[in-house]
């Protein structure tokens, strides 16, 4: 981790744009003004009412036990059944007829709609069918699987009879699949035979065969049919409809300890060992449930919601599965690429449910851009009431495209911060409260004790720059990284006292509102300023014909650190010999001169994680000139031959 010096972050770039919540929206808003007040004047009576909205076989006794900091434990005494939540509750008040899941597969024709109380039964016998495979409360169970309802099935049979998950993204690789088996040791992994993905079909067991092969503590292995293709067999393999279709419908869940580990989800290190991050019962679902309550202003009988990501993510978890479901919404879940079989597919499935709240990332967002407002021009958007963002910081073009092109220019944006360590929403505005600011996540949720400090640990006054830390425990924070509390502490408890460090540099403007400006270890040291990549970022955006764009800090013997940009055109653009000149002049003019880029490479893609991150670690190999490190998490290998190769022609 860089140490970064006494001066504050940088604070270039200004915004002055507003959007007040649509009047109607703030009448009926599940959530007012008075909840900051509340939770101000009394924060765990606050979580306590959060709390209340689940149910509890048994209530908690104390709300906050912090006597052994950074090990917190919430709702002592409690007890609960997630499962329970998030399903029989519903069915037992009257709405079991209610759509949970309207699923839509890839291929176009292929979908499922499966109620309440269908997935409840579904739920129980894959509960029935773990236990018979001899899976007990504290097992951990990992899970391998596309975007099927099955994921969720799978998911919530775990929490049902207390065993703990641990999703692993369905694209990852058998070295990645292995070491996360091995390191939470589990006794039964949950895959398929495959997925679809960019129209065709894309195989999962392989990669499982071999990584149980590698995973001594694996004893049997639970396969969804999905695709049909010819599957090797082991014995330990049994078909999901065998196990889970013959299974008894009668389950009755049983209560949980509220610290009962729910899940492990392993942070998506690039070059470090995964992390285990742990989440625990009663927290956790207590603020899933709140935040997508509040920043949502879910209406449960008449919203339909879509959440894009993959539920091998923590946003896949908190807001497809937890958040949603313990609402009793109804979403809808897409199991395949946002381009197949065209670049309208997203908007189609918009159109064709008429979905009111979408939760996707910016790094959609800008593609969908570089495709074209006449893409999304095409469908009926306009059942679409709230658009939120998650994942990275929204440039404030992308916010504004955003607003235009899907939000018909009405539709509140809600840029929701938080990480797979904070289990669930941080920082956001309030849909029908918050005046809202393209680029700024603006303001800590109800009950979340976020701040700004310098290297000191001193909060910075408004117009300052520094560290996003957490001053207070919050319900759904991770409990510990799972079998090293030792890395627990060090990662994020011991660069402030009493504080937890997220790794993010942030800024708070004048109005006290905060913006996060990526990862602390993206920060460039120029001439002595520290200058965010986002704002860099923010400002190439800005261009009329940039579509998207990465910035690293790449040495220079000069001034420290020089800024090289990579930058990708917006569609119909040709470049011309000026092209370059025009964007330095343009960020020049925009954040000041010394955020002028050195350099301004054109390429046709960016190198990204496959969740969407920008691997600027990659980037400033190549703008150093330096070999390439491990490429494997990237989306697309390819991509770094092709910016490689652009890199060399410009020297
Ligand atoms: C990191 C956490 C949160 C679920 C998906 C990512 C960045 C996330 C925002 C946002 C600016 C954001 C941060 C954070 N991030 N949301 N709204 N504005 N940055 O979870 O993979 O654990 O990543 O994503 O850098 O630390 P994750």
């Amino acid at each position: 981790m860089t140490d970064t010096p006494q001066e504050t972050l940088a604070n270039l770039l200004t915004e002055t744009r507003r959007f007040d919540p649509p009047p109607a929206l703030a009448a009926t808003a599940n959530v007012t003004a008075e909840a900051y007040e509340q939770a101000s004047a009394d924060r765990l009576g606050f979580w306590e009412q959060a709390a209340r909205r689940l149910h509890w076989g048994t209530d908690w006794e104390q709300t906050l036990d912090w006597t052994n900091p950074p090990f917190a434990k919430w709702f002592i005494g409690g007890k609960l059944n997630v499962a329970y939540n998030c399903l029989d509750r519903h069915v037992e008040a009257g709405n079991g007829d209610r759509v949970a899941i309207y699923w839509e597969g890839e291929p176009a024709g292929d979908e499922r709609v499966v109620t309440y109380a269908e997935l409840l039964t579904e739920v129980k016998k894959a509960a029935n069918a773990l236990t018979d495979l001899g899976v007990v409360a504290g097992d951990r169970v990992a899970i391998y699987l596309p975007m099927i309802p099955e994921a969720a099935v799978a998911m919530l049979a775990c929490a049902r009879i207390g065993a703990t998950h641990n999703v692993v993204f369905g694209g990852f690789s058998v070295d990645a699949l292995s070491g996360r088996i091995n390191d939470a040791t589990a006794k039964v992994v949950i895959t398929a035979d495959g997925g679809y993905r960019r129209g065709k079909p894309s195989a999962l067991k392989p990669t499982v065969d071999e990584s149980v092969a590698l995973a001594p503590s694996v004893e049997k292995v639970l396969v969804v049919r999905r695709t049909g293709e010819d599957v090797a067999w082991t014995d330990k393999d049994v078909w999901w409809h065998d196990a889970v279709g013959g299974a008894s419908e009668d389950h009755e869940a049983q209560d949980f300890d509220a610290e009962h580990p729910l899940f492990i989800l392993y942070t998506s290190g690039t070059t470090a060992k995964p992390k285990g991050i742990l989440h625990t019962t009663g927290g956790y679902l207590t603020q899933a449930s709140y935040t997508h309550h509040a920043v949502f202003d879910l209406k449960p009988e008449s919203d339909v919601y879509w959440c894009t990501a993959d539920i091998g993510w923590v946003t896949g978890h908190s807001y497809i599965v937890y958040g949603p479901l313990s609402n009793g919404a109804t979403q809808v879940m897409y199991e395949g690429t946002p381009d197949t079989p065209h670049r309208g597919r997203f908007w189609e499935i918009v159109e064709k449910y008429k979905v009111t709240l979408l939760y996707t990332a910016p790094t959609a967002i800008r593609t969908f851009a570089k495709w074209g407002d006449d893409i999304p021009a095409k469908f009926d958007l306009s059942s679409l009431r709230i658009l939120g963002s998650v994942g990275e910081p929204i440039n404030p073009e992308a916010w504004i495209w955003y607003r235009d092109n899907i939000g018909s220019g009405k539709t509140p944006i809600v840029d929701t911060w938080w990480q797979t360590e904070t289990g669930a929403m941080m920082i956001s505005p309030l849909p029908g409260v918050t005046s809202t600011k393209p680029g700024s996540a603006q303001r800590p949720l109800p009950g979340i004790a976020a701040d700004v400090v310098d290297d000191e640990g001193n909060s910075v006054p408004n117009g300052g720059g520094g560290y996003l830390v957490l001053r207070e425990p919050w319900p759904s924070m991770l409990r510990t990284i799972w079998g090293d509390d030792q890395r627990f502490i060090d990662t994020y408890w011991s660069k402030f006292d009493a504080m937890y460090f997220a790794g993010d540099g942030a800024k708070r403007d004048d109005d006290g509102d905060i913006w996060l400006l990526g990862r602390v270890d993206d920060v460039m040291l120029v001439s002595g300023h520290n200058i965010s990549t986002t704002e860099v970022e923010s400002a190439l955006v800005s261009h009329p014909k940039v579509a998207e764009s990465a910035v690293v800090g790449a040495t220079d013997p000069i001034t420290g650190q020089g800024i090289v940009a990579f930058v990708i055109l917006r569609g119909s653009v040709e470049p011309d010999d000026g092209l370059t000149t025009e964007l330095r002049n343009h960020v020049a003019a925009k954040l000041g001169p010394i955020a002028k880029p050195r350099q301004i490479m054109l390429v046709p893609e960016l190198p990204k994680t496959r969740s969407g991150k920008i691997m600027r670690r990659l980037l400033r190999d190549v703008a150093e000139h330096r070999s390439l490190g491990d490429v494997t998490t990237l989306q697309d290998s390819a991509v770094m031959d092709l910016i490689s190769q652009g890199m060399d022609k410009g020297k």
